[in-house]
């Protein structure tokens, strides 16, 4: 990080106050148009923001006055993206294992759905036999950061088989389905462009079966750069590839189609920070600790997938002085952050940073411990605006019915 920028940060969090959430708006501008300008060569292509990545409202406004549609996994994104102005035909709705009323209400509320098994395909074609719909197909294909964001494997609870697709064709003439569309999705932190095409000619293979398709909706997973050094996927080639693969199918299949992908952390992964201060720093014969004023409750990452978040001590920009640190949450659980980390001199009280918050960071976040959630703050060219305030001691207690005892 530029030292300019670390001022700014350490600024930012002063004012704000520690732990705090920072979104830099210009850094996902970029790499929306990145990604659009990839795909280029397609002549309908729809990037539909995961927002499950980040659900705050108006980083989900932000993304979609930049022209970009939704990808909603509960009825709850559904509402939120409703809410933050998309019209319900700009919403798809993938989920995965939710009861049926869940599935009723987003069709009631005219969102593109996707199905992904069999009992749901002929219940909704009993209750909604008009109503155009997508299908999740599971491509056997492993890919992925590592097995929790695994999807689209042979033994992996998404999508149905692709080897059930003549069981779906065999459905759709005895039972009113309308299928629109076909989507896969095989994972997260996919660096492998081949595994993007592979998926791709297993949805051109399925389908070859349903002849009235308006779009082909490819997932996600897009790798980003966590730590220097790191690769992420490479989308000009990718466009490319798959751009050209696209067309000639679409011209096969004689019809127009639309090329969807559902982008979660390409987009707003790296516009994120996050800023804690350390509490104390412990050393001791054999380790010497940073704890901060955080832990999983608020970034889980590290702990869930073994992910690497860079770390800078912003209170400490240019120490020549690093030292190996052990970076630590205040959880009543083993909450490391790092090991072994080389970062500029720690004292008590220095503001340290950690990369690449934008994804799956407060999203992911939760009470433990009676830990309240931290604010975020969305810098509009340059200039920073809280958009989330800090949980306190009531929000705890919002929800609890206390009874007499
Ligand atoms: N579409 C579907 C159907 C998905 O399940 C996901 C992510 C996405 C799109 C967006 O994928 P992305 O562009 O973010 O790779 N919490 C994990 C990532 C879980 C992804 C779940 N599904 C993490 O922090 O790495």
């Amino acid at each position: 990080m530029e030292l300019a920028r670390m001022h700014q940060m350490e600024e930012i969090a002063r004012e704000y106050g520690a732990p705090l959430y920072i979104y830099d708006s210009a850094v996902i501008e970029e790499q929306f148009a990145r990604l659009t300008r990839a795909f280029q060569g397609v002549k309908d292509v729809k990037l539909n923001y995961a927002c499950k990545a980040n659900t705050n409202i108006n980083i989900i406004k932000f993304i979609r006055n930049l022209g970009s549609g939704l990808d909603a996994v509960s009825i709850n994104e559904i509402k939120l993206g409703l809410r933050a102005g998309f019209l319900p035909q700009e919403i798809i709705f993938t989920p995965s294992g939710v009861h049926f009323n869940e599935i009723r209400e987003a069709a009631e509320l005219g969102v593109k759905i996707h199905i992904d098994n069999f009992p749901f395909l002929r219940r909704f074609s009993e209750e909604f036999p008009d109503y155009p719909i997508g299908i999740r197909i599971n491509p056997h294909i492993k890919a992925g950061g590592n097995e929790k964001i695994s999807t689209g494997h042979v033994d992996s609870k998404f999508g149905i088989s692709i080897n059930q697709v003549n069981d779906i064709v065999d459905l759709t003439r005895k039972i009113p389905l309308k299928v629109e569309g076909l989507h896969v999705h095989t994972g997260s932190d996919i660096l492998d462009i081949d595994v993007f095409l592979e998926g791709a000619e297993v949805l051109f293979g399925a389908a070859e079966n349903f002849p009235s398709l308006t779009y082909l909706d490819f997932g996600s997973g897009f790798k980003v750069p966590y730590k220097e050094g790191d690769k992420e996927t490479d989308i000009v080639t990718l466009g490319n590839k798959l751009g050209l693969l696209f067309n000639q199918f679409v011209e096969k299949y004689k019809k127009p189609l639309r090329l969807i992908f559902e982008p979660g952390k390409f987009l707003v992964s790296q516009c994120g920070l996050f800023v804690t201060e350390v509490n104390v720093v412990k050393e001791t014969p054999y380790r010497r600790f940073a704890f901060i004023n955080s832990g999983f409750n608020h970034l889980i990452r590290p702990m869930f997938y073994n992910a690497f978040h860079h770390i800078v001590n912003l209170s400490n920009p240019d120490s020549k002085n690093e030292k190996t640190y052990d970076v630590v949450g205040y959880i009543c659980e083993t909450d490391t952050f790092a090991s072994d980390r080389k970062i500029a001199e720690i004292h008590e009280g220095d503001y340290l940073c950690f990369e690449n918050a934008g994804a799956y960071c407060f999203s992911m976040s939760s009470n433990y411990n009676s830990r309240v959630r931290p604010a975020e703050v969305l810098l509009l060219n340059g200039a920073p605006h809280l958009i989330r305030r800090k949980e306190n001691f009531e929000d705890l207690l919002e929800t609890t019915v206390e009874i007499s005892l």
